[in-house]
């Protein structure tokens, strides 16, 4: 039985008449067209204003790890790792995808665990045409039974821009600028896990993209995300008025995608 057929049944589709079911089912036809199956390096002149990107880890993961605070039984196959003896070569290449794919005055947040991201940070400083603008720390509540030594809850986000200018806009609409302070390096979100749906191992979580997202480009701006998953950052970029262009080579991303559309969909109002 593959993923879709399996969750076929839960899809939700609106309590509401038939014409907006079908305006939903329409809407949703068009934003999976935005999420194509392909490899990161054939891709070319998308312009970008802005490319979130969240590359593979480097350390043999599947999402099907027991240890994981999620039913494994739930997560989709088809994730394709990159094995550390290709990391650096592979970092190298997403760089030249970012650099093709922005536009003049562009910039993009490239995501990093801890593992790997001494050679993230390394390839940028020696990738001339982008320059590293800052770093940022994504802290999260992912604690996988922690008996023997203390978890790393912290990814990295490398902001590196194309040109001499940016879009940064110095609030956000989320808890991260309204409450308190904010803190522009740090940003502390929890995953917003999801049941009785398909899984993406390592899937963002709404509202820190919508954070960033919300800090880094304006209304109309073009979002892409060549590494894309589940899709989130396509969905997120969507709810925010954004357009996007998202990929991967994962299929069963594209049916996760499908599921969480129709939840975001059925959850905030669309038109
Ligand atoms: C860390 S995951 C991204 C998860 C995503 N941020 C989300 O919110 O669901 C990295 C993704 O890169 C994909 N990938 C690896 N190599 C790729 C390549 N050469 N081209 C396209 N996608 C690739 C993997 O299949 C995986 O889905």
């Amino acid at each position: 039985m593959t993923y879709k057929s399996k969750f076929k049944d839960n899809l939700s589709i609106f309590d509401t008449d038939k014409f907006e079911k079908d305006k939903k089912l329409n809407l949703i036809e068009k934003l999976l067209d935005k999420y194509v199956i392909k490899d990161m390096d054939d891709w070319k002149d998308v312009n970008a204003d802005l490319i979130i990107t969240d590359p593979p880890f480097g350390i043999d993961f599947s999402g099907k790890n027991g240890n994981y605070n999620r039913n494994v039984r739930n997560v989709v196959d088809g994730y394709v790792e990159w094995k550390v003896s290709e990391y650096d070569r592979k970092v190298e290449r997403l760089l030249e995808v970012i650099e093709r794919n922005l536009k003049k005055n562009g910039q993009a947040l490239i995501f990093s665990g801890w593992n790997n991201s001494n050679i993230v940070h390394n390839k940028i400083l020696q990738f001339e045409r982008l320059k590293l603008r800052g770093k940022m720390y994504w802290i999260y509540n992912f604690a996988p039974a922690c008996k023997r030594k203390t978890s790393h809850n912290v990814y990295e986000i490398y902001w590196v821009t194309k040109g001499d200018r940016w879009i940064f806009n110095n609030r956000c609409s989320t808890h991260h600028c309204r409450e308190g302070e904010p803190n522009l390096s740090t940003f502390i979100f929890k995953r917003d896990y999801k049941i009785n749906m398909p899984k993406y191992p390592t899937r963002l979580p709404f509202k820190l993209l919508q954070s960033l997202i919300e800090h880094f480009s304006n209304e109309g701006d073009l979002i892409f995300d060549p590494l894309c998953g589940s899709g989130m950052v396509g969905i997120v970029s969507y709810m925010l008025n954004r357009d996007f262009i998202i990929g991967d080579l994962n299929s069963n991303g594209k049916t996760v995608f499908e599921h969480l559309l129709h939840h975001y969909l059925s959850k905030y109002s669309f038109g």
